[in-house]
């Protein structure tokens, strides 16, 4: 049925517009807040138990706050959490992994040149890393070495790089990147809800009922508030990878994940330096930058195929395949399309395959059948500003020929 695709695109862009803004809600409210307790100021005249205070001037007024390490004496009416922004983010990223690496794991997901995984397989393993993630990441800061932040962070970055390494090694490019960005940002939100928010709430229990809070549960809550951090920004690069082959699919496509780990820390570090008033670490932009030239070099190493070419069809493609539009809708294709959508495009101006969609095989095609029923035959989408003169009559075969392949049984 033709309608489940349009259903499923509007799906697809309703899901990723909620998670675009519950990520700016979560991450500028870090972001807000990180700045704010950096730039805190200790003065003689604080209250009992507040340890430093910042004046702000926004939206046509002056705010006065002040930060109570542990807690207040007594526990206020009224206590704004934040903590909605991170798990809807996380549900609605999920969301998304499900809608486009799961329902379309045969073609974002899977790249049999890299692994011969069923859909199944690959989605089950996609699951259980980002379990697992968490767990040996929490078990590793609950462990000794959580009390040597700098100890643990190298090691953190240890498994970071190995799972970098790990997901190229069985998922697409692309996927891997984006795996990468959801392992990362499962272990920033499980530190919300597993250990910042509980711990949060023990101290205002505590508090309740009149017990002074042990300190150790805020000072726990700080390191994970930490890492989340450094983590940041890394997390929004691979989340936008996908648009860009060069840094998700060439050869030393993990070593540049490895390296945009470390773009993240030392970005982060003048921002957290100058929000400190603590100067103005100029340094680490040089490092930023060299770090970013070292990833534009390494990305002009095309990707080597090492495994088994899949020369037999999946029950998917033999499906749009068999269709009997199929040649009609395969000519159009071959005459609009294929010039940019080859493994070497021959279009002027265009350098590589535009979001690695080939179009040039009868696999090729009928792997992208729904791709390209949405690109060019229900919208105008493609060719780009119609480039390649595809006609009316051409976008109705390719409209027929999804449509008539998805009503056969
Ligand atoms: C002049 C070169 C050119 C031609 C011809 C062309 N495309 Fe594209 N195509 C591109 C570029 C560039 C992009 C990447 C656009 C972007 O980055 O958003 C793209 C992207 C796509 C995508 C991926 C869209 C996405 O956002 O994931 C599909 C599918 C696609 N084209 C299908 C087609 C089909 C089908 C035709 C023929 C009817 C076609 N293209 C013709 C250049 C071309």
């Amino acid at each position: 049925m033709y309608e489940y695709a349009i259903a499923w695109e509007w799906l697809s862009f309703a899901a990723r517009w909620f998670h675009v803004i519950t990520a700016i809600a979560w991450i500028g409210s870090s972001f807000y807040f990180i700045a704010l307790d950096l730039g805190l100021v200790k003065r003689p005249h604080l209250p009992v138990g507040a340890h430093g205070e910042e004046w702000q001037v926004h939206g046509g007024g002056f705010y006065h706050i002040q930060k109570y390490l542990v807690a207040p004496a007594q526990m206020p009416e009224h206590l704004t959490w934040f903590k909605y922004e991170s798990y809807f983010t996380w549900l609605s990223g999920f969301l998304m992994l499900c809608i486009v690496y799961y329902g379309g794991a045969d073609l974002f997901l899977i790249d049999r040149s890299v692994m011969d995984l069923e859909p199944w397989q690959a989605i089950c393993l996609s699951l259980a890393s980002l379990a697992v993630g968490w767990i040996v990441y929490d078990q590793l800061c609950k462990s000794p070495l959580g009390n040597n932040t700098w100890g643990l962070m190298i090691l953190l970055y240890i498994v970071l790089v190995a799972m970098a390494w790990g997901y190229t090694q069985v998922f697409t490019g692309r996927a891997a990147f984006l795996h990468l960005g959801a392992f990362t940002a499962t272990i920033m939100s499980a530190n919300v809800f597993m250990i910042i928010i509980p711990n949060q709430k023990i101290v205002v229990a505590d508090l309740i009922a009149g017990r002074t809070p042990d300190a150790k549960y805020g000072k726990i809550a700080k390191q994970r508030s930490l890492h989340n951090n450094y983590l940041t920004l890394p997390v929004i690069f691979f989340m936008l990878s996908n648009h860009y082959p060069l840094a998700i699919a060439t050869q030393f496509n993990w070593v540049i994940a490895a390296l945009v780990f470390l773009m993240g820390v030392t970005i982060r570090h003048w921002f957290n330096t100058t929000h400190a008033r603590k100067g103005k670490p100029t340094w680490t932009w040089l490092v930023t930058v060299i770090l970013f030239i070292l990833i534009m070099w390494l990305s002009t190493v095309p990707k080597v195929l090492t495994g088994e070419m899949e020369t037999s069809m999946t029950s998917v493609q033999q499906k749009f395949a068999a269709d009997a539009h199929f040649t009609a809708a395969r000519d159009v294709v071959q005459a609009r399309c294929s010039m940019c959508h080859a493994t070497e495009p021959v279009w002027e101006g265009i350098t590589f395959t535009p979001k690695s969609v080939k179009l040039e095989t009868d696999a090729e095609i009928a792997s992208h059948a729904r791709e390209i029923y949405i690109q060019a035959g229900r919208s105008h989408a493609m060719p780009p500003g119609n480039v390649t003169d595809i006609s009316p009559e051409e976008r109705r075969l390719l409209t027929a020929w999804y449509e008539s392949a998805v009503a056969s049984k």
